[in-house]
């Protein structure tokens, strides 16, 4: 599916989302702790690059990594020549072409309702952090049912195929959206997942009223797990 829009991918996530998507990346980047030069960053189901690229415009190295070799293809020719080393895979989130420990931080956006096994993969981008290091999740998420989340609903439904399949030329691939943002498990359990698969300090930030959703969590040093805390959330824009 990913492989047959890629290349209008980017035209319909800034036109469906008015441009908001950006700055969604730019929270994962400081929830990341702004890593810059001498960091290194993970970005798992990078798709054409746009987070991965925020974080080598800082001057990290960044290891970006998509199964659809048609999405991470079009990462280098958005490329700036300034900043941090790039490298691009293409290779599976489930399974990481890379060594345990060796990024300060594996982010993944808009990717984990797509992989097989959610759980799998947030313990495999757990598995390339340093101790110390950190996990973090943008997601879309389901507002609360009051009078902005039925008009979501109604977007998601009705309008987002419509115009997702207008621009895209695959309609499928907007009702898979739909679908899989609306079967999507709450933050709450999202987070309940993470410290269950080993990571501590776990938290999530609500964005614009519950549509997404920026999860964290942070690799213990061994002996490290009982600073487990639950639940602490924002509403933050
Ligand atoms: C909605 S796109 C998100 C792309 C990008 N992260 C962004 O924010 O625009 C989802 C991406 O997940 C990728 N994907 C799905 N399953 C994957 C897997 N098992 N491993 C790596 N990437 C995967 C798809 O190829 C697609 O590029």
């Amino acid at each position: 599916m990913f492989a047959g829009i890629a290349g209008r991918y980017d035209l319909a996530n800034r036109v469906l989302s008015g441009g908001v998507d950006r700055s969604w990346r730019r929270k994962v980047m400081a929830a990341a702790g702004s890593p810059g030069a001498g960091s290194t960053v993970v970005d798992v189901a990078c798709g054409t690059g746009d987070l991965a690229l925020l974080f080598a415009k800082a001057g990290a190295r960044v290891v970006g990594v998509d199964f659809t070799y048609e999405m991470v293809a079009l990462a280098p020719s958005k490329e700036t020549g300034r900043g941090g080393d790039l490298a691009w895979l293409q290779g599976d989130g489930l399974q990481l072409p890379v060594g345990d420990g060796v990024a300060d931080a594996a982010t993944i956006a808009f990717g984990l309702r797509n992989v097989a096994d959610r759980r799998r993969c947030i313990r495999e981008m757990a598995r390339v952090v340093r101790p110390g290091g950190r996990v973090l999740v943008l997601e879309f998420s389901m507002p609360q049912r009051d009078a902005f989340g039925r008009i979501y609903r109604a977007y998601l439904e009705h309008v987002l195929p419509r115009i997702g399949g207008a621009l895209s030329g695959d309609r499928s691939a907007y009702d898979y959206l739909d679908d899989t943002v609306q079967g999507w498990p709450g933050p709450e359990q999202l987070q309940a997942e993470m410290e269950e698969d080993g990571l501590v300090d776990c938290g999530f930030e609500r964005l614009w009223r519950g549509i997404a959703c920026i999860h964290r969590g942070v690799v213990p040093a061994p002996g490290d797990g009982a600073r487990v805390t639950r639940g602490s959330s924002g509403s933050g824009g």
